[in-house]
This record gives structure tokens, sequence and C-alpha cells, in this order.
């Protein structure tokens, strides 16, 4: 059974003029179809999904041997260590995150039962809070833990941080064959994690196992690569997932926008966001195990459109394109996006969705089978007998017939049960959307320079080298006005 898209809520038929209208459409379909056609033949093009950012399109069809390697190493693990900590920040971490809640029992680290003796699993490296890594290498053991450290870069100020406490931590504890217990994702080429892992496969060919993020995968796109071992290690069913991703990947490969549920999402985003100001985009799956998909997606949609630049396409002598930063046109826009969860925040940012300013789309999950279910005991009260999943369905319901009653856009994705297959192909519909809004945006999706900012704020206050010139001179130039009269 596959994910449905139920769109009926987007449009003016159910919530008059904050809707979309068939000449809405119609207007938009001409340029659509353009957008359509180029981002096909980018996809289909190997070296220009490479150059600007779209490899991940094709991660599914990976060698079935190779994931079949990564799947038994996974297992080998899990079998081994008590726990696995995983190192990583962004793209490197929402995925594993989202996954783990999704994908594993929930209470997987506290009952050894629900995670069928495989390893524990701890997060880290998202943060330079220094509290919660102390707490976790206190009480962890270290002959006992096998560590994990992703970054594409391999320059990420959080991640190489906690990753060189880490190591320390493990060298100590363990000894000289200490980097046996490591695996490091990163780019297959450059980076300082790369060339640690270089040194370190010279003196003992067995340690700092590595696996590449490939070329074309940014960070964002990359739960399907980098994710893998991740999914090895708690057991998830790689095969299964792939299977998901690549029914998605036919369904959104349909050249009718209309029948192609990725583009026709981003269609009726793009008309609300330009023609009714709708530009907030809250993800409300009505399910505790989504909800870290719901945090996945803020980092897809905010780091793929937000944007200052217009795109300005140049193709090379070779006929493949290269994308630049228009910086005669300035767009500083995109929709902002915002993780919920039903039922929890029909206490909390649900009052606003309701009575607040009409700026929003929500998306729903509605998810049709949980994996268990409870019904509430007694008799003569209101609940008596009734089914948890039931409630469930039906607070989803009163939430949409609520938002419809107020004119409010929404639309509600239904997915049979949270499996492998379906959240594979939940996170492939969410990609190609964002890729297709983004040609409807006419903006690089694949990039992420506004992150650049604090970085090279923190790079040039630590006195690191190589700063641009420009860039060092307005920090210097331009420090924060810290006037004592606003600090009370
Ligand atoms: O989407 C992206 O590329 C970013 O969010 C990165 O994932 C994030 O900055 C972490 O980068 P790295 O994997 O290089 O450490």
């Amino acid at each position: 059974m596959s994910l449905k898209f139920d769109f009926n809520n987007m449009f003016s038929l159910n919530i008059g003029g904050h809707g979309v209208s068939q000449q809405d459409i119609d207007e938009i379909l001409p340029e659509a179809k353009l957008c359509a056609t180029h981002l096909k033949k980018i996809i289909a093009n190997p070296q220009a999904r490479v150059n600007l950012g779209l490899e991940w399109v094709t991660l599914f069809q990976q060698d079935k041997k190779e994931i079949a390697k990564i799947q038994k190493l996974g297992l080998q693990i899990s079998r081994k260590y008590e726990n696995v900590v995983f190192l990583g920040i962004g793209g490197s971490y929402l995925g594993l995150k989202a996954a783990q809640d999704a994908l594993c029992a929930p209470y997987y680290n506290e009952f050894k039962a629900l995670r069928k003796k495989l390893s524990r699993i701890y997060l880290e490296g998202n943060n330079l809070d220094p509290d919660t890594l102390r707490a976790l290498l206190k009480n962890l053991e270290p002959k006992k833990t096998f560590v994990v450290v992703i970054s594409k870069s391999g320059e990420t100020t959080e991640t190489k941080a906690a990753f060189a406490l880490v190591e320390a931590w493990l060298k100590k504890g363990v000894g000289k064959k200490y980097g046996r217990q490591i695996l490091a994702i990163t780019d297959p080429q450059s980076g300082t994690l790369r060339e640690k892992v270089k040194r370190e496969q010279k003196k003992d060919a067995l340690s700092f196992r590595a696996f590449p993020i490939l070329k074309g995968v940014g960070g964002r796109f990359s739960e399907f690569n980098m994710g893998l071992i991740h999914l090895a290690i708690v057991g998830v069913n790689i095969d299964n997932l792939f299977s998901g991703v690549k029914e998605m990947f036919d369904r959104c490969s349909q050249d009718d926008i209309l029948k192609n549920p990725a583009y026709l999402y981003a269609l009726l985003h793009t008309i609300l966001y330009r023609k009714k100001a709708k530009s907030i985009a809250i993800l409300m799956p009505f399910s505790g195990t989504l909800k870290s998909t719901a945090d996945w997606y803020v980092q897809l949609l905010a780091e793929s459109l937000g944007k200052k630049y217009h795109r300005r396409i140049k193709v090379g002598v070779d006929g493949v394109e290269n994308w630049l930063a228009d910086k005669e046109f300035l767009f500083s826009k995109g929709r902002t996006p915002i993780s919920a969860a039903g039922t929890n925040d029909l206490h909390s940012i649900q009052q606003n969705n309701v009575e607040g300013e009409n700026n929003k789309v929500i998306t729903f999950i509605r998810v049709e089978q949980f994996k268990t279910d409870l019904k509430i005991p007694g008799a003569g009260d209101l609940l008596s007998g009734k089914s948890f999943s039931a409630l469930m369905h039906l607070a989803q319901e009163a939430t949409e017939w609520t938002l419809v009653s107020e004119s409010r856009p929404n639309c509600t994705i239904i997915m049979p049960e949270v499996s492998a297959y379906n959240w594979g192909a939940l996170l492939f519909f969410f990609e190609m959307a964002t890729a297709f809004e983004g040609e409807l945006l006419n903006i690089n999706a694949f990039d992420q320079p506004g992150v650049e900012g604090y970085k090279n704020y923190m790079y040039y206050k630590l006195g690191k080298p190589g700063i641009p010139p420009v860039v060092a001179e307005e920090i210097k130039n331009k420090p924060l006005i810290k006037n004592p009269e606003y600090i009370l």
C-alpha cells in the first residue's frame, strides 16, 4: 500500500478565497511545465546531477551487494557493542534521528527486548552544549562503545570538536587499537576527516573504517547515503526502504504535473505563497514517532529554499549547467518551515493556526494503521471502549475541519503505516517536492551560503587562516553593537 495525498483543502472549493482556483493553476501551468522539463533534463544527466547536487535522486539504485555488505557490517557492530555513538550535525544528524524515532521501537534505548538486543544508539555532536556530551562520556564504557563520525565536509566545528573529545576518550579507555571502534563517513577525497582516515589506515588497516558521502549528495539530501549504516545497526531492512523510494521515484517522474504528487505539492504551495501570502509551512504528523521526520523536513525546506539571490544558469562548453547566485536579482524569500505534532500541538500552536494570521499552510501526516493499539477501559464514560487510534484519527479529522471552517489551507499525506517502505517514500517525496519548488522559485536549492555567516565569524575570531579578506574586513569593521543602555 502506497502513500496517498489529499489536496482537497488547498482549493477554493473548500476554503474560498484563501485557496487555489482553477484559474491559478491554468496561469502557472506553462511555467511549471518548463520547470519540470528542466529538472528532468538535469536528473537524466549524470554530470549535471553531480555538479548541481542532485545525485541523491539515484541513491535508491545503489548496488545491492554493497547494501548487503552495509547491512552485514551494521549487524556485526550491533552484536559486538553495547552502544553506538553517532557524531554529526544538520544533514549528518537529522535523518538519523528521524529514522531512529520512526523505524525503531519507542523507548528503544531503555529496553533490551524492544531493541532486540541490538546496540543502544546515542546521537551527539549536534550541539556545542558541553553538558550532554560530558554526561554521555562519563556514563558509557569505551570498550563497549562504537563511534560513527559523520561529516561530509569533515570541517564542521560541532562535529570536529565532539570527535576530538570522543577520540581521546576512546584512546584512553581502549588503548592502541581504539581506531577499530571508529567508522568515518565523509567526502571521498577532501577534508580533514578524510585525511585523518588515510593517516590512521596507513598505521592500521582495520582502523578508521570509512564510507563516502557521494559527490552531488548534499547533507540534507543524504539520509539514503550516510544514514545507511545507522539503519543497518538498528536492524532496518534497507531493501524495503529503497523499494518505497523507488515507487515514489516512479510516481514523481510523471510528466503530468497534476498527477505527480511531489510536483503538485510544490505547485500548490507556490501558488499559495505567491498569490495568497502563505509564507509559513507547518508539518504536523499525527504520530509521535514522526515528529523528528518533521524536524528533518524543517532543515530540508529552510536550507534549500530560503535564499538571498535568484539563480543564474550558465551553460558550459560541455553543455552542462552551472548555477550562480544572480546578485542583480535579490530574492530574499522562501517559506518558513515549522515542525509540530498532533495531538500534542493541538494544545499549543493550533490556536495560532486557527485564529492567528492566515499566512500558513499545514501539512498533516495521517497514519492509517499504528503498530499497536490500546482500548480505553471502563464503561459509562464517553471514552470507554474507544481505541487510541480511532481517537487519533478523529482528532486529525477534527483539526482539518476546524481549519477548513476558518478558510485555512491544509493538506494530508495518508501513510498506510509507519514502515521502512513508506518512510523512504515519504522522505523522497519531500526531497522531490523541494527540488521542484526550487525550480519554480528559480533559486539554487542545493547550496546553503547563509550558513557560512556564523561559521566565518567563528573562524575569524578563532584565527583560522584562509578567511577571504572581504569577509574578514566586514567582520572587523562591523562589530556587534552592545549598548549597555539596552542591556537590563
Ligand atoms: O545540508 C547541508 O549540507 C548541511 O546542513 C550540512 O549537513 C551540515 O552543515 C553539516 O555539514 P557536514 O556534514 O559537512 O559536517
